[in-house]
């Protein structure tokens, strides 16, 4: 079954690497036994042949004919890993969270799934993984994409439906006792059907609502006050943004860089705020909390210059009119020599 952009052309390549490597390798082994067979010494009084001076042209061409051939399919391999690896810019982002033995998926409406994603046909998916156990492998053979899914750290894998129907989800990394049971259905869906799917899974509250709610709970806004004062940086702006660290070096506040903080407030510290009191939240926090937290914070605008309420975050993120993303400049609304 072939249901995504990439899978066509998957496999011509993955044919074409079996016929040629397949006839390449038969045609040398009939050669090697015909050969043996064919100049055998057929009497015992038979003298060697006279030997054969090379033929530039010959091994020329045995050469280079083989080698462009494979070259080609190492060119066409890789040409194809990039498209698979790398998402179109109008993906959509959805949230991936593998546990022992089930996923759970959460899109910015807040709409959540388990073990079942349901997509449009036609519409780039980026997904954005994480475990909150052990290593998985996120695999769906129709769309062909793989990924393994870890503990600690996001990865990635998009894909792009192009036939309306039910596919399998496995898991393809051996992760417990019920590894074989951690499977699950993507279904991809006409415009029409997936609209009023939506209308249906009405959601209770959006990932960054989610997120506003924990960060609230978890006195995340005690530090980091939306007026600039506050012992932590202010967060309005972050999201996207370059951030100075105190060992001169910078870094990008993506999702990556934003649950570091969460989970190992450590291993960074922001210029400008060296005592780093920011306590470490890897037990309270599981992977779903840290996902609507970032969703929070990149739901919040840039700080505007007079100080705004708390708790008037947007209630979807991406839709943001006026957000600062990648190269909006660095947060600076923090006073230095502040811990
Ligand atoms: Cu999860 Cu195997």
């Amino acid at each position: 079954m072939t249901a995504s952009s990439v899978a066509a052309e998957y496999n011509w390549l993955f044919w074409i690497l079996v016929v040629v490597c397949g006839v390449v390798s038969t045609g040398i082994a009939f050669v090697v036994l015909y050969s043996a067979w064919y100049f055998r010494r057929k009497r015992d009084n038979e003298l060697p042949p006279p030997s054969i001076s090379n033929s530039v042209k010959m091994e020329a061409a045995w050469t280079l004919i083989p080698l462009f051939l494979f070259m080609g399919m190492f060119a066409w391999g890789a040409k194809l890993y990039f498209d698979i690896e790398r998402p179109p810019d109008d993906a959509e982002q959805i949230y991936v969270v593998a546990k022992q033995w089930m996923w759970k998926t959460q899109r910015p409406d807040g709409i959540r799934e388990i073990n079942e994603l349901h997509v449009p046909v036609g519409q780039s998916v980026k997904l954005l993984m994480i475990s909150q156990d052990v290593v998985h492998s996120f695999y769906v053979p129709a769309f062909r994409i793989k990924q393994d899914v870890l503990p600690g750290r996001y990865t990635s894998i998009w894909f792009r439906a192009i036939k309306p129907g039910k596919y399998h989800l496995f898991c393809a990394e051996y992760c417990g006792t019920n590894h074989s049971q951690m499977i699950g259905w993507i279904y991809a869906m006409e415009q029409p059907q997936y609209q009023a799917w939506l209308q249906q899974g009405a959601a209770e509250g959006s990932l960054a609502s989610d997120g506003e709610k924990l960060f609230h709970q978890g006195g995340c806004a005690n530090c980091h006050h939306f007026d600039g004062h506050g012992p932590g940086p202010d967060l309005r702006g972050l999201y996207g943004t370059t951030v100075e660290l105190a060992d001169g070096t910078t870094t990008v506040a993506d999702d990556v860089y934003i649950r570091r903080k969460l989970m190992d407030p450590r291993a960074t510290t922001v210029r400008g705020f060296d005592k780093n009191v920011m306590p470490n939240f890897s037990k309270l926090v599981t992977e779903e909390d840290a996902i609507q937290l970032i969703a929070y914070i990149r739901s919040l605008g840039p700080a505007p210059t007079a100080p705004s309420s708390i708790g008037t975050a947007p209630d979807s993120y991406g839709k943001q009119p006026g957000i600062a993303y990648p190269g909006a400049g660095p947060i600076v609304n923090h006073t230095p020599g502040m811990q």
